[in-house]
């Protein structure tokens, strides 16, 4: 029978209502009134259709198994960050908060020694980055895990091949301490633009918008009995900490790194050199039930 565009929404909601899995039911739902209400809004013509339709072939044809396009799509548009912090709504909030845990976490991290370098180059004046694992209710948590990734001085990850930087550098596996401490030796990561050679590249440059993250080290912390946190430390000074390209800074992450001149402090982490040095501490909930 002929359907009105004043009738269309109905039509495909009753099509769906019958979706047996409540949760399926209510997302399919949702989703059919929400895209009928923007086609209705944006009146594409076909021909403008059919652009949108090549554009998110084209990002899934640029997906794989260490490429995910569509991933990056929904960081632009800044719904990644938006579930993330949704997420976020259902645990305690006096952990630490999470953000996006980006596309650059896809090779395993070197299990290093507390106080090892993971810049494996000797890049740029040496930082230490120091903190401690603790529960919501302020306890240390001993041997908690902290995986470490970061882009270099110049803004590149090791899988980045046009940098030519050796595998696992910028990246490393801890084991917190007896009291939850953890400590590393780096270099402070420049701010970097996601990759831009596909699809999502191109939306940004018919948007005018640019593609740069602020300078950030990624951390996963977790252990046996608690909810692993996905984050970052922002650098406090860096560029565009203010407009990141898939809105994932939260002013509790922003840390500064500051330079330090004492010889003394330097030998406590076997420098001989001023260095920058920069504290970052991790609070994690219990899991349900534990
Ligand atoms: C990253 O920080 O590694 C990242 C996050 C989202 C999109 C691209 C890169
Ligand atoms: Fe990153």
């Amino acid at each position: 029978m002929d359907v009105t565009s004043e009738e269309a929404t109905d039509v495909v909601v009753e099509a769906f209502s019958k979706t047996p899995d409540p949760r399926l039911r209510e997302v399919l739902v949702s989703a059919t009134r929400h895209l009928h209400a923007f086609v209705q809004e944006v009146d594409p013509t076909m021909a403008e259709w059919e652009v949108a339709i090549d554009f998110l072939t084209r990002t899934g044809h640029k997906s794989d198994d260490v490429r995910q396009e569509f991933m990056l799509l929904s960081d632009v548009f800044g719904v990644t960050m938006l579930v993330e912090t949704l997420e976020s709504l259902r645990h305690s909030n006096a952990t630490t908060a999470a953000t996006v845990l980006g596309p650059f976490h896809m090779t395993v991290s070197p299990r290093r020694e507390l106080g090892e370098s993971i810049d494996e180059i000797g890049s740029a004046v040496p930082c230490i980055v120091e903190g401690t694992v603790t529960s919501v209710t302020g306890e240390p948590i001993p041997h908690a895990t902290v995986d470490v990734w970061q882009a270099d001085s110049e803004g590149f990850y090791d899988v980045q091949t046009e940098a030519g930087l050796p595998e696992g550098n910028g990246r490393g596996f801890f084991t917190a301490d007896e009291n939850g401490a953890f400590w590393f030796r780096t270099v402070v990561p420049a701010f970097y633009p996601i990759p831009t050679d596909g699809p999502v590249g191109e939306l940004l440059r018919a948007s005018a918008r640019h593609p740069y993250r602020p300078a950030h080290i990624h951390f996963i912390a977790d252990a046996p009995g608690f909810l692993p946190i996905t984050t970052h430390c922002f650098v406090a000074d860096s560029p565009y900490i203010d407009e990141d390209a898939v809105f994932a800074v939260k002013s509790s992450l922003i840390t500064p790194f500051e330079r330090n001149d004492d010889l003394v402090a330097a030998s406590r982490f076997g420098l001989d050199q001023p260095f920058d040095h920069a504290r970052f501490d991790i609070v994690l909930a219990p899991a349900e039930g534990a």
